[in-house]
């Protein structure tokens, strides 16, 4: 069925794909008024089926931002490494500043997949936004998987490789500090190297994933360094098509939900040191896959 045949099942609210396999925009959504059951199942199914879902105009409060996420997922499953909100500790403040220091999330990641349980999802919520540039984007490793030849599909399937915080754009944030040097070193100790499944299954969708990322993946185990390197980089190619992608330019006000199961994202980073400030709440259950 296609994204628009899918678009038009919605019932609680209007779904406009954005691109053909990954992204719509919703409409009719409250997100500060979200206790109908058929509303939450429905935006579940959203979720699964588009992969990233941005409602527009949304004026949420830190709590209701907390309980949009709960639609989902639970919020305090997840520890990642930005600096929190005041009273909402499962927000994380992402935020760039003309006078403070800016996030090196422009790599292709899936949120924290530095650790053993991923969240399976992330809620954005932006407040400040550049007048041009630090738009977002996205790309669908499930619609990856599928474009990839059947042979090389079977033998990544066979594969498993190793995330570390190491040299993702952590490392050149702690660069930036004064007490950088012991910050990257807690992080190191509070964060070993993990290993995922090259290729994993999507628990809801059922659909294959290809679970690497530039940012974090760093090898294959198993290879020498050349062909791993070189599987990777054929790999991380697929990300940067189009066709697989969708772009948000943001709007203040808005809201990206993001299945950080079957997605990676990359956070254009052509704002020089404006203000850029959002609130990411990540949300996960007892195991991701
Ligand atoms: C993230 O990498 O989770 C944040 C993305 C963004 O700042 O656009």
């Amino acid at each position: 069925m296609s994204a628009i045949q899918r678009a038009q099942q919605y019932r609680q609210f209007t779904v406009s794909p954005i691109t053909r396999h990954i992204g719509a925009f919703i409409e009719g959504v409250d997100l500060s008024q979200i206790e109908s059951e058929d509303l939450k199942t429905e935006l579940r199914a959203a979720l699964f089926d588009f992969q990233v879902i941005v409602f527009r105009n949304q004026h949420i409060t830190p709590e209701q931002q907390v309980l949009v996420a709960r639609v989902f997922g639970d919020p305090d499953k997840v520890k990642s490494l930005f600096p929190r909100h005041e009273s909402q500790k499962s927000i994380e403040k992402v935020e760039s500043t003309p006078t403070g220091y800016r996030y090196g999330n422009d790599q292709w990641h899936a949120d924290v997949t530095f650790s053993n349980n991923p969240p399976t999802g992330t809620v954005l919520y932006s407040h400040v936004i550049p007048p041009i540039g630090g738009d977002t984007l996205w790309a669908s490793g499930t619609t990856i998987y599928d474009a990839i030849p059947k042979a090389l599909q079977d033998y990544l399937e066979t594969l498993e490789a190793v995330h570390t915080i190491d040299n993702s754009g952590w490392a050149t944030y702690f660069d930036q500090l004064e007490d950088g040097e012991q910050q990257a070193q807690n992080a190191r100790v509070n964060h070993p190297p993990v290993v995922h499944p090259v290729i994993r299954t999507h628990p809801v969708t059922g659909r294959k994933i290809v679970y690497v990322n530039p940012e974090f993946t760093v090898r294959i185990k198993g290879l020498p360094r050349q062909q791993s390197d070189a599987l990777l980089n054929f790999l991380f190619y697929y990300f940067q098509q189009p066709e697989y992608q969708v772009r948000l330019r943001w709007e203040e006000k808005t809201v990206a939900i993001w299945d950080n199961r079957a997605t990676v994202h990359y956070a254009a980073a052509d704002y020089d040191y404006q203000e850029r400030r959002l609130s990411r709440i990540t949300f996960g259950e007892e195991q991701a896959f």
